[in-house]
């Protein structure tokens, strides 16, 4: 039994894993003649072992196979962060409804029904191959903001690592308070693209080692504004892009961009801004050393008198620093 076949093609690579060797092949022959190259596979263990060492776009189980089935190659595919957004196709008989609603919890994109027709197959293929390709320009847009932000972080040696450690402590934080999986999320990503909008800002005024002119001042502040612009087209990053233009906010409406006050300013933003805080006290800067722990939070708590920040954010970053 042949357990690999490569065929090379143009655009996409299929997957194909089925027991049954004539199935499996005919298949592939009608894979191939549109053009996509396709890989097959006897049993699920093999296609999670075809898919660590192949760019896979497309990925069609059977769902009765020995040693592995399709159901839990599907699973182990959809929670693997590599392979999650792999659409995965299962193949299945008519009157198994039960295989159905286990393929849907297992995340199965797609079913369809044995025996497999050509055309209604091709159709599916097509349109969960338009769908993983859109897919793929965003993971790309994605990768090029995340870039972009780090390249400007780099820029300044004063404030290497600040996003990474932003992005750490404003999700542990987020999570402390009990908030859902997507605001942590938001938080992860905003922690790195929070001061993308300073790619406007000239260098003069971003490493400045003096006190900024009123003029410079107002540039330097503009990144809020178009760090917003910046991500605003990404739909995955929603919940990012009130963090990226909230982050000067001061609780009695006297930061910027916006002059918003207490509760209107987003928690994920207060979250950002406290973390934030605390890591730019505690790393030297071109203007100054790094202050100590207990130096910043007493700094950091004058300031939350003179009502600009959040006491209880502040009271929880110290506890989370506390307990690590
Ligand atoms: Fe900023």
């Amino acid at each position: 039994m042949k357990k690999m076949l490569q065929s090379d093609t143009r655009s996409a690579c299929v997957l194909v894993a089925d027991d049954n060797e004539d199935q499996r092949e005919l298949i592939a022959e009608w894979l191939q003649q549109l053009g996509h190259r396709v890989l097959q596979a006897s049993d699920g263990d093999i296609a999670l072992e075809l898919l660590k060492d192949n760019e896979v776009d497309l990925a069609l189980l059977d769902v009765m196979m020995p040693i592995r089935t399709g159901l839990s190659t599907c699973e182990a595919i959809k929670s693997d962060a590599r392979t999650c957004l792999l659409p995965v196709v299962l193949v299945t008989t008519l009157q198994d409804v039960d295989d159905r609603i286990l393929g849907i919890e297992a995340g199965a994109d797609d079913f369809i029904t044995k025996p497999v027709s050509k055309d209604e197959l091709l159709a599916h293929v097509r349109s969960l191959l338009r769908i993983k390709f859109v897919t793929d320009e965003l993971e790309s847009a994605e990768t090029v903001i995340f870039s972009l932000a780090l390249a400007i972080e780099a820029k300044d040696p004063y404030t290497e690592g600040h996003c990474q450690r932003l992005s750490k402590y404003s999700e542990a934080l987020g999570k402390k308070l009990g908030l859902a999986d997507d605001q942590l999320l938001a938080l992860r990503r905003a922690g790195i693209v929070h001061d993308i909008g300073k790619v406007t800002v000239p260098d003069s005024i971003l490493m400045k080692p003096g006190p900024l002119t009123p003029e410079e001042r107002k540039v330097m502040e503009s990144h809020t504004v178009t760090g917003e612009k910046i991500c605003l087209p990404l739909k995955s990053f929603r919940l990012v892009t009130p963090i990226v233009r909230w982050h000067h906010e001061k609780l009695n409406g006297t930061g910027y961009p916006d002059g918003l006050k207490g509760d209107q300013i987003p928690l994920t933003a207060r979250i950002l801004t406290t973390v934030d805080l605390y890591d730019a006290m505690t790393t030297d800067r071109s203007y100054r050393k790094a202050m100590s722990i207990e130096d910043a939070f007493a700094q950091i708590r004058k300031e939350v008198d003179k009502g600009w920040w959040d006491a209880a954010l502040v009271d929880g970053l110290e506890a989370l620093l506390a307990d690590s």
